[in-house]
């Protein structure tokens, strides 16, 4: 923990409209390889500095962790934000429903904001039956919203063409090495929110890039704040993670960076297509 008074209110941190009239805080807290017992500690961290977003997975294994971490903030549950997903092995549209009541037991906080199909993972071919369990518990009213991740755009295309429902958000690997415009340009025809994971390259040395630590240098901010500006500038919903205080704090302070023209330009020109994580047209963990 740190001693320093938070910086950032929730009300610093852009609500962005989603497709069914809701909105999603554009910069949460993501905790993929946080253990469940450092979860409620680092989710606990996150809220203190200002985050109401919380981005987690069946799969992560700290949905507990986080649910602890929400049960205990005092904070009301209305002002937070939780997503997490359904993992591969419970695709199938009796599986997902059964997997959704073992998701909410295990978060144990009354509901779930947003869920996501965590990937399409075609080998599998199941990720559109998923689609109609998730369309059937939206329109049951268990679930706030629902979403995909991982899914390119003939997936998209297919579970709309199945059900004629749009996913209000797709979350896919997405920094400056990785931009996916073509995906992007979709989503936008589509009114779907593009959300980034791995938005700093998740530890792989992107915030080395000269270009990056340039920029930073120049604005007395570090690397990560510059790339967390970007993705706010373009649009996109982030979901940084960190176990480390200070930079739990740095990257939500983010949101009062302002990067020039000149910045977004240098920053666009570094996509190079570098994938950290899976493809998704490939993926399946099976
Ligand atoms: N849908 C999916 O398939 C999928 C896949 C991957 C991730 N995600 C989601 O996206 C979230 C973020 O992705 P990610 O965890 O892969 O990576 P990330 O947020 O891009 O990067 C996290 C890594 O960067 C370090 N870091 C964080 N803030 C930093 C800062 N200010 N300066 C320097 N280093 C910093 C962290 O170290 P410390 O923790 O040691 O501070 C950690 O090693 C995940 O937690 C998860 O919620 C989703």
């Amino acid at each position: 923990m740190t001693d320093s008074s938070p910086v950032i209110t929730p009300a610093d941190v852009p609500a962005h409209p989603l497709a069914d009239g809701t909105t999603i805080p554009q910069l949460g807290f993501g905790v993929w390889q946080v253990p469940d017992d450092q979860a409620q500690t680092a989710t606990a961290e996150a809220f203190r500095v200002g985050y109401r977003h919380i981005d987690t997975a069946a799969i992560y294994g700290n949905e507990m962790g986080v649910g602890h971490a929400v049960r205990e903030s005092g904070i009301d549950r209305s002002e937070i934000y939780v997503t997490t997903k359904l993992w591969n092995s419970d695709q199938g549209f009796d599986r997902t429903l059964k997997a959704f009541d073992e998701n909410m037991a295990r978060l144990d906080i009354g509901s779930i904001d947003l869920y996501l199909i965590h990937w399409a993972a075609p080998p599998l071919d199941h990720y559109v039956e998923t689609w109609k369990a998730f369309v059937r518990l939206h329109e049951d009213g268990r679930v706030g919203s629902i979403g995909v991740s991982n899914f390119h755009q003939p997936h998209l295309e297919r579970i709309i063409d199945a059900t004629g429902v749009t996913p209000v958000i797709n979350q896919v690997e997405m920094h400056p090495y990785l931009q996916l415009n073509d995906l992007r340009a979709f989503h936008d025809e589509h009114d779907i929110a593009t959300e980034a994971w791995s938005p700093l390259g998740s530890g792989h040395g992107l915030l080395d890039d000269p270009v990056l630590v340039g920029i930073a240098e120049r604005l007395g901010v570090s690397s990560a704040q510059v790339t967390l500006a970007w993705h706010l500038a373009i649009g996109n919903v982030v979901i940084p993670k960190s176990v480390t205080p200070a930079r739990i704090a740095e990257n939500i302070a983010s949101v009062q960076v302002t990067l020039t023209a000149d910045d977004m330009a240098a920053i666009t020109a570094l996509d190079n297509g570098t994938r950290y994580g899976s493809n998704p047209d490939t993926a399946s963990f099976a």
